[in-house]
Protein backbone atom coordinates (compact mmCIF):
# COMPACT_ATOMS: atom_id res chain seq x y z
CA UNK A 1 0.00 0.00 0.00
CA UNK A 2 1.15 3.17 -0.79
CA UNK A 3 0.09 7.27 -0.73
CA UNK A 4 -1.98 8.15 -3.72
CA UNK A 5 0.50 11.25 -3.73
CA UNK A 6 3.21 8.89 -4.48
CA UNK A 7 1.83 6.85 -6.75
CA UNK A 8 0.58 9.39 -8.73
CA UNK A 9 3.60 11.39 -8.74
CA UNK A 10 5.51 8.30 -9.75
CA UNK A 11 3.88 7.92 -13.26
CA UNK A 12 5.88 11.51 -13.70
CA UNK A 13 2.72 13.02 -14.98
CA UNK A 14 2.20 15.27 -12.36
CA UNK A 15 4.25 16.61 -8.96
CA UNK A 16 3.07 15.92 -5.29
CA UNK A 17 1.15 19.00 -5.31
CA UNK A 18 -0.68 18.74 -9.03
CA UNK A 19 -2.00 15.43 -7.15
CA UNK A 20 -2.55 17.33 -4.11
CA UNK A 21 -4.84 19.74 -6.11
CA UNK A 22 -6.08 17.19 -8.44
CA UNK A 23 -7.60 15.15 -5.31
CA UNK A 24 -8.92 18.63 -3.94
CA UNK A 25 -10.75 19.06 -7.31
CA UNK A 26 -12.20 15.32 -6.81
CA UNK A 27 -10.34 14.54 -10.40
CA UNK A 28 -9.02 10.99 -8.30
CA UNK A 29 -11.05 7.87 -7.85
CA UNK A 30 -9.56 4.67 -6.74
CA UNK A 31 -12.11 1.43 -7.70
CA UNK A 32 -14.81 4.26 -8.02
CA UNK A 33 -14.93 5.69 -5.21
CA UNK A 34 -13.66 9.49 -4.64
CA UNK A 35 -10.44 9.79 -3.14
CA UNK A 36 -10.79 12.14 -0.09
CA UNK A 37 -6.79 13.30 1.04
CA UNK A 38 -3.31 12.54 -1.05
CA UNK A 39 -2.20 10.76 1.81
CA UNK A 40 -4.95 8.06 1.18
CA UNK A 41 -3.43 5.13 0.79
CA UNK A 42 -4.14 2.40 -1.94
CA UNK A 43 -2.28 -1.04 -3.69
CA UNK A 44 -1.41 0.31 -7.33
CA UNK A 45 -0.83 -3.43 -8.31
CA UNK A 46 -4.82 -4.55 -7.73
CA UNK A 47 -6.69 -1.04 -7.24
CA UNK A 48 -8.15 1.01 -10.26
CA UNK A 49 -6.59 4.40 -10.25
CA UNK A 50 -8.43 6.67 -12.34
CA UNK A 51 -7.65 10.76 -13.36
CA UNK A 52 -11.07 12.73 -14.79
CA UNK A 53 -12.28 8.93 -15.14
CA UNK A 54 -9.16 7.75 -17.45
CA UNK A 55 -7.42 4.75 -15.30
CA UNK A 56 -3.68 6.22 -14.50
CA UNK A 57 -0.79 3.73 -16.17
CA UNK A 58 1.44 2.75 -13.00
CA UNK A 59 4.33 0.87 -13.33
CA UNK A 60 6.58 -0.04 -9.75
CA UNK A 61 9.72 0.64 -11.71
CA UNK A 62 10.84 1.95 -15.56
CA UNK A 63 13.54 0.19 -17.10
CA UNK A 64 15.34 1.93 -20.44
CA UNK A 65 17.83 0.58 -22.64
CA UNK A 66 19.68 3.11 -24.29
CA UNK A 67 22.30 3.06 -27.27
CA UNK A 68 24.39 5.94 -25.41
CA UNK A 69 25.73 8.13 -28.71
CA UNK A 70 29.28 9.75 -27.83
CA UNK A 71 29.22 13.49 -26.46
CA UNK A 72 26.84 13.32 -23.73
CA UNK A 73 27.64 12.64 -19.95
CA UNK A 74 26.05 9.69 -18.29
CA UNK A 75 24.95 11.68 -15.16
CA UNK A 76 21.15 12.26 -14.29
CA UNK A 77 22.17 16.70 -14.00
CA UNK A 78 24.84 18.65 -15.14
CA UNK A 79 24.69 22.04 -14.91
CA UNK A 80 26.71 22.82 -18.11
CA UNK A 81 26.97 19.40 -20.40
CA UNK A 82 24.16 17.78 -21.94
CA UNK A 83 23.32 14.60 -20.32
CA UNK A 84 21.98 11.07 -20.93
CA UNK A 85 18.73 12.11 -19.30
CA UNK A 86 18.43 15.09 -22.22
CA UNK A 87 17.17 12.35 -24.83
CA UNK A 88 14.58 11.38 -23.13
CA UNK A 89 10.70 12.53 -23.00
CA UNK A 90 9.84 14.98 -19.04
CA UNK A 91 7.23 12.22 -17.68
CA UNK A 92 10.71 9.53 -17.33
CA UNK A 93 12.86 12.29 -16.39
CA UNK A 94 10.59 13.26 -13.53
CA UNK A 95 10.66 9.06 -12.44
CA UNK A 96 14.26 9.73 -11.26
CA UNK A 97 15.66 7.35 -13.32
CA UNK A 98 19.56 7.09 -13.23
CA UNK A 99 22.24 5.24 -15.38
CA UNK A 100 23.46 1.73 -14.02
CA UNK A 101 26.82 2.79 -14.46
CA UNK A 102 29.00 5.26 -15.96
CA UNK A 103 30.16 5.31 -19.74
CA UNK A 104 32.83 8.05 -20.08
CA UNK A 105 31.58 10.79 -22.57
CA UNK A 106 32.71 9.80 -25.56
CA UNK A 107 32.21 5.72 -24.68
CA UNK A 108 29.44 4.41 -26.91
CA UNK A 109 26.59 1.77 -26.40
CA UNK A 110 24.45 0.06 -23.91
CA UNK A 111 23.51 2.03 -20.86
CA UNK A 112 20.50 1.00 -18.78
CA UNK A 113 18.65 3.48 -16.97
CA UNK A 114 16.28 2.48 -14.30
CA UNK A 115 14.90 3.91 -11.32
CA UNK A 116 14.81 0.33 -9.61
CA UNK A 117 17.92 0.98 -6.90
CA UNK A 118 17.66 -2.73 -6.21
CA UNK A 119 18.43 -4.19 -9.38
CA UNK A 120 21.46 -1.09 -9.93
CA UNK A 121 23.23 -2.77 -6.79
CA UNK A 122 23.10 -5.70 -8.03
CA UNK A 123 24.29 -5.37 -11.87
CA UNK A 124 27.35 -2.85 -10.35
CA UNK A 125 28.32 -5.52 -7.68
CA UNK A 126 31.33 -7.29 -8.01
CA UNK A 127 29.62 -9.97 -5.62
CA UNK A 128 27.43 -10.75 -8.65
CA UNK A 129 29.86 -11.33 -11.05
CA UNK A 130 27.44 -9.72 -14.24
CA UNK A 131 29.64 -9.50 -17.16
CA UNK A 132 29.91 -5.69 -18.97
CA UNK A 133 31.23 -6.51 -22.65
CA UNK A 134 32.95 -4.01 -24.02
CA UNK A 135 34.34 -3.60 -27.86
CA UNK A 136 37.75 -1.54 -28.40
CA UNK A 137 39.49 -0.52 -30.84
CA UNK A 138 43.65 0.66 -29.70
CA UNK A 139 46.71 2.32 -31.10
CA UNK A 140 48.65 -0.35 -31.03
CA UNK A 141 49.07 -4.12 -31.98
CA UNK A 142 47.09 -6.55 -29.70
CA UNK A 143 48.99 -9.67 -28.48
CA UNK A 144 48.40 -12.93 -26.42
CA UNK A 145 50.29 -11.12 -23.85
CA UNK A 146 47.82 -8.90 -23.49
CA UNK A 147 45.25 -11.48 -23.27
CA UNK A 148 47.40 -13.05 -20.54
CA UNK A 149 48.06 -10.05 -18.79
CA UNK A 150 44.05 -9.48 -18.24
CA UNK A 151 42.99 -12.86 -17.24
CA UNK A 152 45.72 -12.57 -14.82
CA UNK A 153 44.63 -9.45 -12.84
CA UNK A 154 46.24 -6.55 -14.00
CA UNK A 155 47.67 -4.11 -11.24
CA UNK A 156 47.94 -0.29 -13.02
CA UNK A 157 50.15 2.21 -12.51
CA UNK A 158 48.38 4.07 -9.29
CA UNK A 159 48.35 0.33 -7.48
CA UNK A 160 44.55 -0.03 -8.59
CA UNK A 161 44.34 -4.20 -8.50
CA UNK A 162 42.31 -5.30 -10.92
CA UNK A 163 39.97 -8.87 -10.94
CA UNK A 164 41.12 -11.24 -13.77
CA UNK A 165 39.30 -10.01 -17.38
CA UNK A 166 38.58 -11.38 -20.43
CA UNK A 167 40.68 -9.84 -23.81
CA UNK A 168 39.55 -11.64 -27.23
CA UNK A 169 41.46 -10.35 -29.58
CA UNK A 170 39.50 -9.75 -32.82
CA UNK A 171 42.00 -8.15 -35.38
CA UNK A 172 45.30 -6.86 -34.52
CA UNK A 173 43.73 -3.54 -32.70
CA UNK A 174 40.72 -4.66 -32.14
CA UNK A 175 39.16 -6.24 -28.92
CA UNK A 176 36.20 -7.52 -27.01
CA UNK A 177 37.02 -6.98 -22.94
CA UNK A 178 34.42 -8.50 -20.04
CA UNK A 179 34.66 -6.98 -16.96
CA UNK A 180 33.16 -7.67 -13.66
CA UNK A 181 33.82 -4.42 -12.59
CA UNK A 182 33.48 -0.25 -13.25
CA UNK A 183 36.08 1.03 -11.77
CA UNK A 184 36.51 5.44 -13.43
CA UNK A 185 37.59 4.90 -16.83
CA UNK A 186 38.60 1.39 -16.09
CA UNK A 187 38.81 -0.13 -19.94
CA UNK A 188 41.19 2.63 -20.83
CA UNK A 189 42.95 2.42 -18.10
CA UNK A 190 43.74 -1.36 -18.49
CA UNK A 191 44.63 -1.13 -22.25
CA UNK A 192 46.81 1.72 -21.67
CA UNK A 193 48.91 -0.01 -18.98
CA UNK A 194 49.54 -2.38 -21.39
CA UNK A 195 50.76 0.62 -24.05
CA UNK A 196 47.63 0.08 -25.80
CA UNK A 197 45.59 3.46 -25.79
CA UNK A 198 41.89 3.34 -26.32
CA UNK A 199 40.76 5.29 -29.21
CA UNK A 200 36.94 4.08 -29.49
CA UNK A 201 34.90 2.35 -26.61
CA UNK A 202 31.40 0.61 -27.25
CA UNK A 203 29.84 -1.38 -24.36
CA UNK A 204 27.89 -4.45 -26.12
CA UNK A 205 26.46 -6.01 -22.89
CA UNK A 206 25.74 -5.91 -19.40
CA UNK A 207 24.98 -9.56 -18.01
CA UNK A 208 22.06 -10.89 -20.09
CA UNK A 209 21.00 -8.16 -21.59
CA UNK A 210 22.72 -7.02 -25.28
CA UNK A 211 22.39 -3.47 -27.37
CA UNK A 212 19.54 -4.09 -29.52
CA UNK A 213 21.20 -3.56 -32.66
CA UNK A 214 17.84 -1.67 -34.11
CA UNK A 215 18.28 0.84 -31.83
CA UNK A 216 20.22 3.87 -33.61
CA UNK A 217 22.58 6.13 -31.60
CA UNK A 218 20.42 8.03 -29.11
CA UNK A 219 17.71 6.00 -29.46
CA UNK A 220 16.30 3.98 -26.29
CA UNK A 221 13.16 1.86 -25.27
CA UNK A 222 12.04 -0.05 -22.52
CA UNK A 223 13.14 -3.22 -21.95
CA UNK A 224 11.32 -6.22 -22.48
CA UNK A 225 9.46 -8.41 -19.66
CA UNK A 226 12.23 -11.57 -21.04
CA UNK A 227 15.05 -8.99 -21.03
CA UNK A 228 14.20 -8.04 -17.31
CA UNK A 229 13.36 -11.39 -16.08
CA UNK A 230 16.50 -12.71 -17.30
CA UNK A 231 18.49 -9.70 -15.99
CA UNK A 232 16.69 -10.55 -12.30
CA UNK A 233 17.64 -13.99 -12.76
CA UNK A 234 21.22 -13.10 -13.41
CA UNK A 235 21.56 -11.52 -10.24
CA UNK A 236 19.92 -13.80 -8.11
N1 LIG B 1 35.73 1.70 -19.16
C1 LIG B 1 36.16 2.90 -19.62
O1 LIG B 1 37.33 3.16 -19.66
N2 LIG B 1 35.24 3.77 -20.04
C2 LIG B 1 33.92 3.52 -20.06
O2 LIG B 1 33.14 4.37 -20.48
C3 LIG B 1 33.49 2.27 -19.59
C4 LIG B 1 34.41 1.37 -19.14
Amino acid sequence: MERLDKILAATGRWSRREVKELVRQGRVTVDGHLAAMPEEKADPAVCRICVDGEPVNWERFVYIMMHKPAGLLSATEDSRQKTVLDLLPTELRKRGLAPVGRLDKDTEGLLLLTDDGDLTHRLLSPKYHVDKVYFARVDGELTAADTAAFAAGLTLGDGLVCRPAGLEILTGDTCLVTLQEGKFHQVKRMLASRGKPVVYLKRLSMGSLHLDENLEKGQYRRLTEEELHALRNGTA
